[in-house]
């Protein structure tokens, strides 16, 4: 590829993609650039005849008889089964249910009852907010009379003192993209004798994680984003098989009892991860969600993640020549194994340009207070809409046209 990378170029790189057959598999609109499956994934294409056999067959034929004819009592678990090699756990180390909020619920909570007396959660300032929500509600609650600790990205080491009971992580940047070492902080913290719980929101189907290898004690992760499960999908929660014996949390429900169907009045947990379950899943989420972590799997996790960083370096290869008399300012690391699979942009009206490049069919989104933040899924993004979204981009910073009233007003959802 040339210094300043051709149409040309990006059709020779998608020629050479062996992951471009994916594409297909995915239902997308021919014209829309689409990079923004850091927030909500693609449709697979299977997806919709999976939930119409769900809907049509198993629902409206056999009703509630398939909650053992079709295995949905099994769901959290099987699922949880299909996405422990993308997260390098075994099978009976994760399970899939509730969303990422409510499971860093009960894991902070049974991460602090395993590590009592101590009682401090160390995170970070500029974690994702419904992490620090949840701590702060856990800790208002007075549940092991937790304290939160939030500190400046730069001075977590400093803090890993012998009050930490937890250091909770989010381990890609939802804003920059910037990712945590595991390993390391991980070791960091087991070495100050606290533990750790991983939100992987943001790396889980982007890249390959090792959490058996790194030592995690317990992690959360997200299914909407790059496991393209759907709007809402259910999340998982991962705890480390040394930890499940004990594992206390503080939010159960009859899923999570030993034997759900015998309707005891007193709560004993199962074994195992299976605890971790409160109320009844959402089938037809569960099913879509199923399809995408198939789906990802079967592309494979190493593939999509070499294939992102070659998408997110040729659109900086591609931004580079005018970026700067733009206006516009990386937000992103500039070192591709020291970031995710998005890269965000500074800028005073990056809502505007964000909108702009909406109404010009290249989808990204604004994450306050001036980030422009583009996602490059491997699985469906092609070199070639890397390219036109750059180009939209340059052509748009070039003659101001972003600056219009309407790509000023907020809408609910940015
Ligand atoms: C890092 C991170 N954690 C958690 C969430 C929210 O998860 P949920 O909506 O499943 O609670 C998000 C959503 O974007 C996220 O980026």
């Amino acid at each position: 590829v040339s210094k300043v990378p051709t149409r040309a170029d990006a059709v020779q790189l998608d020629r050479l993609d062996r992951l471009a057959a994916y594409r297909a598999r995915f239902s997308l609109p021919a014209d829309v650039c689409y990079l923004d499956g850091n927030s909500l994934g693609a449709l697979p294409r299977g997806t919709s005849a999976r939930l119409h056999q769900v809907i049509e067959q198993q629902w409206g034929h056999d009703l509630i008889r398939s909650w053992n004819a079709h295995g949905w009592i099994d769901l959290p678990q099987r699922i949880g089964a299909a996405l422990a090699p993308l997260v390098g756990a075994s099978a009976d180390e994760i399970i899939v249910c509730d969303s990422v909020s409510v499971n860093l619920f009960k894991l902070l909570s049974a991460a602090l009852r395993r590590n009592d007396p101590r009682k401090v959660i160390l995170t970070e300032a500029s974690n994702f907010p419904t992490d620090v929500y949840v701590a702060q509600g856990l800790v208002r609650t007075g549940v092991s009379a937790a304290e939160l600790r939030v500190v400046p990205r730069t001075e977590l080491e400093c803090n890993l003192d012998e009050h930490v009971a937890v250091l909770l992580l989010t381990h890609v940047d939802y804003q920059s993209a910037a990712a945590h070492d595991i390993r390391r902080l991980t070791d960091q913290a087991h070495r100050a004798g606290a533990l750790v719980l991983w939100d992987l929101s943001h790396s889980v189907g982007a890249m390959p994680l090792s959490l058996a290898d790194d030592q995690v004690d317990f992690a959360v992760g997200c299914g909407y984003k790059y496991l393209c499960g759907g709007p809402g999908a259910p999340a998982f929660a991962f705890v480390a098989q040394r930890h499940l014996p004990q594992l206390e949390s503080a939010l159960v429900g009859w899923m999570g009892h030993q034997q759900p169907f015998a309707f005891a009045i007193d709560y004993r947990p199962a074994d195992g991860i299976d605890r971790l379950l409160c109320g009844t899943p959402p089938i037809l989420s569960m099913m879509a969600l199923e399809v995408g972590v198939q789906l990802i799997a079967e592309i494979g996790i190493t593939a999509i993640r070499e294939k992102s960083q070659a998408l997110t370096e040729f659109f900086r290869q591609c931004v580079e020549p005018w970026l700067a008399e733009s206006g516009l300012r990386w937000g992103s690391p500039l070192n591709p194994t020291q970031r995710g699979s998005h890269l965000s942009l500074h800028h005073p009206a990056a809502h505007a340009i964000v909108q702009a490049l909406i109404a010009q069919r290249v989808i990204g989104d604004f994450r306050a207070p001036d980030l422009v933040r583009l996602g490059f899924a491997a699985p469906y993004v092609s070199f070639v809409d890397v390219w036109e979204a750059a180009d939209r981009l340059r052509e748009m910073m070039r003659t101001g046209s972003y600056d219009q009233p309407q790509y000023h007003v907020r809408a609910k959802v940015t």
